[in-house]
Parts: structure tokens; sequence; C-alpha cells
């Protein structure tokens, strides 16, 4: 009898594998960093033969993490960094470019074209988004302009597109599947969000031909089967599939309009489910899609913020200044406030709800006695202080204010970040006992849809509150610290504001 669900949750700093027994509860684990290659200044890669191994890898080590065997494999779901883009060779399964990835800033130059043609409205008004480089639709066409014969191959089907989990899936199943779901397609801007499909006028405004274009399937249902691989034996069904934010919602239970969750990772996304409404932002947000509790297609507003984890790993690795992120929580505290220092950590320029792609990070407000202390308390302050931008977006946006936000994610294990979180918003900050929702949402679609769990209502308890931050901080408080945000991100705006 089938006893585990096996998530992989392939992100960007590396590949998760969780495995889920029926009680929801994670029973074994393995990850493996990704190397990173900034070939430019600029520029992010990923090896997308080293995702796939790592991730297979991480799969076979978490099973046996959990002591439980391939066969015993009910099905797996997969959850992924989204708009990541890999263009790879049908016949031999060669990458065309390595996989360029969402931070990345090399079609910038695209962007600009198509803003200065005045297509701004229509991408925003089809897709739900902005034009800009983090999408997958211009990375898409910089690989195709690049390399002419891949161009004419796409053409005829024989050079492939995937985000992640497209290639992922398409790995996975011997090359027979090549296929993605809603959440992942609403991020390419090719993607028609009101009808759901592929829109032809999209694909001509960036030039990228239908032919090389992945089925789109449900999130929550069969996708493929494995073919037998290292540690993974043939026939297990891949039967869930969702873009890493969209399925940490999801395990967050946000299952109702109006619950919102943030997750912090490399970057922190900010979801609110907005049922079936599907407004266009007027404050800087993106509209993209979401599951609902049957895992089918709802929307959502998000707040995509590209650097806030990254910041810490910046610390640690960048400057050397701490060995663990874990450290910056101590050294953070050993101050009473920022005194003045302000960071803003725009290395991949600005997401939401500001939209500028040449803006670059700037350390404000030091005085000769700034220390690490100080960077690292700047560094936490920042993630909270963008958080608020988006959900200031948010509450603009949508009919009802926030009224508590649910957190996930590496640096939600961080009780000062999330205390100060919570001062900063003035909402409480609800912390799961499970903060690797990104993983557990793949694992409940693909569970569900094969029948492992009969309902979302078995599924309910898999979702317990450890802890709940209320805020504590004077509103005089609070605004004063945040408008010192506001003029440090001013200060270093390239474009229009
Ligand atoms: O949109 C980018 C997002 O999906 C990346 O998530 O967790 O890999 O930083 P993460």
């Amino acid at each position: 009898m089938s006893r585990v669900i096996l998530a992989l949750d392939q992100g960007t700093t590396g590949s998760t594998a969780l495995v889920f027994d029926r009680r929801g509860e994670a029973v074994g684990r393995a990850y493996q960093e990704l190397i990173q290659s900034y070939p430019h200044p600029g520029w992010v890669e990923h090896d997308p033969e080293e995702i796939w191994r790592g991730s297979l890898r991480v799969m076979a080590a978490a099973l046996a993490n959990a002591g439980v065997a391939g066969r015993d494999v009910a099905a797996i779901g997969i959850t992924n960094q989204r708009e990541t883009t890999v263009v790879w060779d049908r016949a031999s399964g060669a990458p065309v470019h390595p996989a360029i990835v969402w931070q990345s800033r090399q079609t910038a130059g695209i962007c600009q074209e198509l803003q200065e043609a005045g297509l701004e409205p229509f991408f925003r008004e089809r897709t739900g988004l902005v034009v800009d480089a983090y999408f997958s639709g211009t990375k898409i066409r910089w690989i195709l302009d690049r390399y002419p014969e891949a161009r004419r191959k796409a053409e005829a089907g024989e050079v492939l597109f995937g985000t992640v989990e497209t290639w992922l899936l398409w790995k996975l199943t011997g090359g027979a599947v090549h296929a993605t779901e809603p959440t992942n397609a609403s991020r390419t801007l090719l993607y028609n969000i009101h009808r759901r499909e592929w829109d032809p006028e999209l694909l001509e405004a960036l030039r990228v031909p239908a032919a090389m274009l992945p089925e789109v399937r449900p999130s929550a249902g069969e996708l493929g089967r494995t073919v037998a691989l290292e540690g993974l034996p043939s026939g297990i069904p891949i039967a869930g599939m969702a873009g890493d934010q969209q399925a940490a919602l999801y395990a967050q239970q946000c299952w109702e309009p109006g619950q919102a969750k943030n997750t912090y990772g490399t970057g922190s996304f900010v979801l609110m489910n907005m049922g079936d409404r599907h407004p266009i932002s007027s404050h800087g947000l993106l509209t993209t899609l979401c599951c609902d509790a049957d895992g089918r297609p709802a929307y959502a507003l998000e707040g995509a913020v590209f650097v806030t984890g990254a910041a810490v790993q910046w610390l640690r690795d960048g400057l050397g200044i701490v060995e663990d992120a874990s450290e910056t929580e101590a050294l953070a505290a050993s101050l009473a406030d920022n005194e003045g220092v302000y960071l803003v950590p725009a290395f991949a320029g600005l997401g939401a709800p500001y939209w500028d792609m040449e803006a670059r990070a700037a350390l404000l407000g030091m005085t000769r006695g700034t220390g690490r202390a100080h960077l690292a308390r700047a560094a936490l302050e920042s993630m909270a202080y963008q958080t608020r931008d988006v959900m200031d977006a948010m509450n603009a946006d949508a009919e009802t204010p926030v009224a508590e936000l649910r957190v996930d994610g590496g640096a939600s294990a961080n009780n000062l970040l999330m205390q100060f979180q919570a001062d900063i918003l003035g909402v409480p900050v609800d912390r799961p006992r499970l903060v690797e929702t990104t993983a557990a949402g793949s694992a409940f679609l693909a569970g569900l849809s094969v029948g492992f769990w009969s309902g979302t209502r078995e599924l309910a308890g898999a979702r317990s509150r450890e802890r709940l931050f209320e805020p504590r901080m004077e509103a005089a408080e609070r605004e004063r610290l945040y408008s010192g945000w506001r003029e440090a991100v001013a200060r270093i705006r390239h474009g229009p504001s």
C-alpha cells in the first residue's frame, strides 16, 4: 500500500524534497544547494542539467531519510521557482542556453522596446503582469534572438520552452510529457488570464512560436508517470504541480478570498486570494492564477519583492560579516533600533510596487559608528518594509484590508523579524508549525488528486499555528521608521516614481 507523497520544491537557491505521511506531516527531507552563475552584471543563470540531477538526488535522499522505498510513493508533487526559463532541444534533450533565472535582468532592453512601442497596457490587461525582465516571455525571445537555428526549430516544435516544473516533468517522464499548469503559465506574459489560454497576439508581440509551448493542464490531476530513474521506480504518477508561491498560498490554507500569506525566500511574495475576481491592480501589484481549495484555478493579487532573504545571503557570502544567516537575529537585537541606517536591497532592480529595472541597491544613513549589527538590522528590516510596501498596495486595491498575514519560508523562523513585521504592518503575523509550505502545497495537490487524502477536510489539521505575533509598536514610531524607508527608496529610484 502506498504510504507517502513525495514533494519536490525546486527553488532558486536549491532543491528540497519532502516526504509527507497521511497526517500531512513531513517525515523525510533532503536539500541540495544550486550553483548560481552571474555571467554579466545583472544576469543570473542556472544549469538546467544540474537542476535536474540535483532534483533527482534530493528525491531519492528524502525517501531514504524517511525510511521508505520508491514503491511506497502514491504520487509526486512538483513546485518550482517560477518564471525561470529553459529552452531545450526535443530530440537530444540538450538545453539551448543556460536557464535564465527570474531575477536576471538581461532582457531589460527588450522590455524597454515593448514599453516604447506602447504595449505595456496590452500586456497588463491580458496577463495581469507588468512588462519587466522578471517574466519568462522576454527571456524566451532573448534566447531565440540569440540562436536563430533554435528559433527555426522552435517553429517546427523541435525546440521546446518550459519553466522549471515543465522541464522536470519532461525529464521525469522520459520526454513523454511537455506540460505546465495555470499558476506557472500565468507568469510568462504569454497567457491570457481571463480566457485561461495561450494568447496568439501576446505570442506574436514577443515573437514566440506556439509550437514550442507546453500544454496547460490542471494543477491537480495526473500529468504523467515516471520512467525508471536512479532512486525512483517507473510508474509513479506526477499528480500535482504549482508555482512555489501559489503552492505556499495553498498550504497556508488561504482558500477564502481576502486571506493572504507572505513567503520569505530568496525574495518575498505576498499573495492574497481573490476567488473568481481578477482585477488589474492600479497600485503596482500583479494578478495571477492560484488554486482554490479543490485545486481548481482561482485568482490572486501578488506583491513580488525580488530580494529579501538574498540580502542576508549577501551579508554572508558577499560581505562575509556573518557565517550563518541565523546570526543576524542576535546581531540586530544588539541595537535598540536601526539608528537611521537603511539597506534598500535593489540588487536585481525593484519589483512590486515600484517596477524599476534599473534601480540598484544602496546602504544609506551610515555614520562612523555604523558596524555589522547595523547592517544585519537594516537587512532584516528591509524585508519587513518591502512587505509593508506591497501590503499597502494590496489594501488600496482590495475592497477590505488584510486583517492578518500568514508567514512561512526560511526567514519566518526569525522571531525579531516576525515581531518587527507585525509592528510595521500593524496587523498580527501568524506563523504555522510547518514553514516549508511550498513543498507542502504541491504534496497536498498531488495527494488530493490521487485520493491519498479524501478531501480538504482531512487536510485541515495539516496547518496549525505555532505562534502569533501581535503588533506592539506605537503608531508614531511605526510611521517614523517607515517614512525613513520610503525616503531611502526614493533616493535610489531610477525610473519614474
Ligand atoms: O517568482 C519567483 C519565485 O517563484 C522564487 O521563489 O523561493 O525560489 O525564491 P524562491
